[in-house]
């Protein structure tokens, strides 16, 4: 079986796979990274998005082989030093869950629109987030935690309700 390497959260990792290896169940089987969830095998729900260098990615739709040398972020890899990061943060202070499945793809998701458009309008917020389906919350506490998360990344104030 072809060896695959790959950077995971700052950590180099390797291991043997086959081909047709997942780099959702590569994280989820391999690494027991099992915070990136599965929710379809259409790549329509979003739940398993996760960055590859920097990127967000539906890691069902790509080869574990594919991210051969890439460094990847799980949601496991987003808090630093026991702080959740200010997206986490935000879903929590604003009840941007209820079941959670759906929340790991949303968070990385919405982490990404923040690196190319750290002050997105609600409506760029729902465009973006398009590909991560939610079937609890409506999407309206999501949004607002998004925002509010864009405005503390800014070092502005909290977003208006
Ligand atoms: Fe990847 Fe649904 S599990 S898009
Ligand atoms: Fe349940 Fe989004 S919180 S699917």
């Amino acid at each position: 079986m072809p060896k695959v390497s790959m950077k995971v959260n700052g950590k180099d990792v390797s291991a043997e796979v086959e081909g047709r290896t997942l780099l959702s169940t590569f994280l989820r089987e391999n690494l027991r990274l099992t915070g990136t969830h599965v929710g379809c095998d259409t790549s329509q729900c979003g739940a398993c998005v996760v960055h590859v260098d920097g990127k967000s990615v539906k890691s069902c739709t790509l080869l574990a082989a594919q991210a051969d040398g890439a460094s990847v972020t799980t949601i496991e890899g987003l808090a630093q030093g026991g702080n959740l990061h200010p997206m986490q943060a935000a879903f929590k202070e604003h009840h941007g869950l209820q079941c959670g499945f759906c929340t790991p793809g949303m968070v990385m998701s919405a982490v990404d629109l923040l690196q190319t458009n750290p002050d997105p309008s609600e409506k760029e917020v729902r465009e973006w987030l398009e590909g991560n389906i939610c079937r609890c919350t409506g999407y309206h506490n999501i949004v607002k935690a998004v925002l509010d998360a864009a405005a503390q990344m800014r070092g502005g104030q909290q977003a208006a309700e």
